[in-house]
């Protein structure tokens, strides 16, 4: 309080001060402007006056003289007029003309003796006057002098006016100034302190209910950030230190965090370097109207690679497509992520509109992907998009080579169908690289794959890696049948390897995984505001969450089935229960994604419409991106998940539900055909193209009672946390290294 009141007082004595200094000077110029205006006013009246005498001073009766003098000194501030003679002597004097005037007219012998007027300011009988003394001439000689007398008061009182006007208004900003002082240090910035400093101490004390504080006014948010990130450090390094002490007594070999993979890393590899390549970007920079901002992409596979690369440092090659890409990297296309706080290089490479068309919106997204992944979408095989991808995977291994051109034994990890002519193109001009490919969409049976009329080519790219991982051993066993198939090679169904030219290939499963280990130490988190999820426009107490790509093999329109069926068959949730859908845009350049987007809108717009109410809608869909951040608050919010792919290589997003809920609340649906099905065994298991089955899985959701959602929820989060992304990454790296 004592701060506040010197504050306030500071406060005062400046605005006092600055306040006093202005109305000086105004006062000063006031006084002047209204001077200049007395004495050209009292001029003007002496020569108008001297006008009228002068021609024939020397002859005009006094009688007259006195008239005249009387008819011009009836005029508003005259306090007299007086006529002398060359000797001083009075002729004529108007009334109230004060006596000091005519009985001792020194002045008037000055003006005479200088033979000019002259004018003077003087206090007659305690009333401040103006004297102006004119000489007369008759034939050029000096023949008296008009003397004007000016009541000046009127200055002293607008100047007084001045000051009390300026003291009142200063006196209400004062007032207004330390109300707003006091509201301001006392209700805002010292609220934001009060939290800052207990996030602090949270975080000192190992208590972790105030990780994150966001918010606050804009010039305290890189502060709020700061704190933030120093208290999950804080947190991070005494989890790990904890973990180690822990594993060093009972010498258990799990969990895996960063810190155990950086150890294994610095052990296995001493010196040699990783680098990743991917088409997707992890940090995606934005230019808007000259600012640049940056956004992690929605994507499965850069949530899995980001946390490995930050614990592992190296190089991440991949596709700069964002606006700002090119302005935040240098010459190279290279810069240092995370931009906040950087760790490890990230290499931009730069595609043309064509190449991109060709590549990426044809070939991998309107070809591969609907092949890969079963949800009835019939790929599109065109011969140009063939060309463009077979030459940007050459791009790719182009930008590669020459990094690694100084390098003896890189490691390279290639991530997924955008680069399945990658790992051979590399292997054949550096033999020595050690080359992993990781396919994080499924692998379909032989036959479906079979129509691809490039087929060959692929898989033929693809065995030039050293280890080719899926997350699923369905998915390995599904590509030794195609390789089978397909070409002329060695397969060995006990090592499950493939051997062609002298070169084996291994496949195996690594189930990809979120980075919950950092997360495991932050039990006891207590649970976000709901006013995000009225943020949102979700009101009722039971909320189902969705978080998908807004993309055809997510299972959308299934989903909205199964509720509608939902809402149908148990009409007391109308009111009650909420489904929050968050559906960021993706792959807009693919015409089946922006029909598919199109079906999504319509299809809620109608449910809503049968179902919804005047202050309650069945479904809020937002189709926007957000952070991580926001989304771990919403998956602490839900009394549901719901994850219904018609086709899914893992599925992250059913991973990062139990990962967030510590509390060990709150049920998971998931589809039968997500990866993430083989791992998360406490999850309600739904077959999305069942509207009923889906149906009834939220119902038994809502219902469940807290220690089934708690059996469950502890089953889920130990698997995540056992097979994490530091032990998938440990893996896939060991499996690498292990072939010498
Ligand atoms: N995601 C995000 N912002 C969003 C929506 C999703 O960051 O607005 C993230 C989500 O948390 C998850 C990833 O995007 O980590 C999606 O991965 P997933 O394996 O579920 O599916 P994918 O999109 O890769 O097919
Ligand atoms: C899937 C793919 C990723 C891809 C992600 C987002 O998860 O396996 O490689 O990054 O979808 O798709 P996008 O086309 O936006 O990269």
């Amino acid at each position: 309080m004592k701060q506040i009141i010197l504050i306030t007082l500071c406060a005062i004595i400046a605005v006092s001060a600055f306040v006093f200094g202005f109305t000086y000077t105004q006062v000063n110029q006031e006084r002047l402007n209204l001077s200049a205006d007395l004495q050209y006013r009292t001029r003007f009246l002496a020569d108008s006056l001297k006008e009228s005498v002068e021609p024939s001073y020397s002859r005009i009766s006094t009688t007259s003289l006195q008239r005249i003098v009387d008819k011009f000194a009836d005029r508003e501030r005259v306090a007299g007029i007086a006529m002398f003679n060359n000797r001083g002597v009075s002729l004529a004097t108007s009334k109230g003309t004060p006596k000091r005037v005519t009985d001792n007219p020194d002045f008037v012998f000055v003006a005479l003796d200088k033979n000019e007027p002259t004018g003077l300011f003087e206090v007659i009988d305690g009333a401040p006057r103006y004297l102006f003394v004119s000489p007369l001439y008759d034939n050029e000689r000096i023949a008296g002098a008009i003397v004007v007398v000016q009541n000046t008061s009127y200055i002293d009182t607008a100047v007084s006016d001045i000051w009390k006007r300026n003291i009142v208004r200063l006196l209400v900003q004062i007032l207004v100034f330390s109300a707003a002082i006091v509201f301001l240090v006392r209700f805002t910035i010292y609220k934001i302190m009060k939290r800052f400093a207990d996030s602090v101490k949270s975080a000192r004390m190992s208590r972790t209910s105030h990780m994150s504080i966001g918010g606050g006014p804009f010039f305290l948010r890189p502060l709020a950030s700061e704190i933030t990130k120093m208290n999950m450090s804080l947190a991070q390094a005494r989890f790990a230190a904890s973990e180690e002490a822990r594993m060093r007594l009972e010498k258990l070999d799990t969990p895996w965090t960063a810190e155990r993979l950086k150890e294994f890393i610095k052990g296995n590899l001493k010196d040699r370097q990783i680098f990743v390549v991917s088409n997707r970007e992890p940090y995606i920079h934005h230019l808007e109207r000259n600012v640049v901002s940056y956004s992690v992409p929605a994507s499965g596979m850069v949530t899995a690679l980001e946390p490995i690369m930050e614990a592992c440092g190296g190089m991440w090659l991949a596709h700069g497509s964002g606006d700002g890409d090119k302005k935040t990297a240098d010459a190279d296309g290279k810069l240092r992520v995370p931009p906040d706080e950087p760790q490890y290089t990230l290499k931009r490479l730069f595609l043309t509109p064509k190449e991109i068309k060709g590549y990426y919106v044809g070939f991998s997204n309107e070809a591969l992907w609907p092949l890969c992944l079963l949800a009835h979408t019939r790929p599109l095989f065109r011969k140009e998009d063939w060309v463009e991808y077979h030459r940007v995977n050459g791009k790719f291994a182009d930008a590669l080579l020459s990094e690694i051109r100084e390098v003896s034994q890189p490691i390279i990890l290639v991530q997924d169908f955008h680069l399945a002519l990658l790992p051979q193109l590399v292997k054949e001009r550096r033999p020595d690289a050690q080359i992993g490919l990781f396919w994080h969409i499924p692998w379909p049976s032989p036959e479906h794959f079979s129509i691809c009329p490039y087929r060959k080519e692929i898989i033929q790219g693809m065995l030039g890696a050293d280890i080719i991982g899926f997350h699923t051993q369905q998915y390995c066993n599904n590509f030794l049948d195609t390789v089978g198939k397909e070409i002329e090679a060695r397969i060995d169904l006990e090592q499950f390897s493939v051997t062609r030219d002298e070169h084996h290939t291994f496949i195996k499963p690594f189930p990809v995984s979120i980075a919950f280990a950092a997360e495991a130490g932050l039990e006891g988190e207590v649970s976000p505001d709901r006013v995000l999820l009225e943020k949102f426009g979700v009101h009722t107490s039971f909320v189902g969450l969705g978080v998908d790509r807004l993309d055809y093999t997510k299972g959308l329109l299934e989903k909205f089935k199964g509720i509608e069926f939902f809402f149908a068959k148990y009409p007391s949730y109308k009111g009650a229960f909420t489904f929050l859908q968050i559906a960021p845009l993706s792959r807009e350049e693919v015409a089946k994604y922006r029909e598919y987007g199109e079906q999504v809108t319509k299809e809620v717009e109608r449910i809503n419409e049968s179902f919804g109410t005047n202050d309650w809608k069945p479904i809020v869909l937002h189709k926007k991106h957000y952070s991580h951040e926001v989304l771990n608050s919403l998956y602490r919010l839900a009394s549901v998940c719901m994850v219904t792919s018609l086709h899914d290589g893992m599925n992250l997003v059913a991973k990062e539900f139990p990962a967030a809920r510590a509390d060990e609340q709150g049920v998971l649906i998931l589809s039968n055909f997500a990866g993430a099905s083989k791992d998360l065994k406490g999850a309600l298991m739904v077959n999305p193209y069942s509207a009923e089955e889906t149906c009834e899985a939220i119902s038994e959701a809502l219902n469940m009672s807290k220690t089934e959602q708690r059996r469950r929820m502890k089953q889920m989060r130990s698997a995540v946390r056992e097979y994490n992304i530091y032990r998938w990454s440990a893996e896939f790296i060991k499996a690498i290294i292990s072939l010498g």
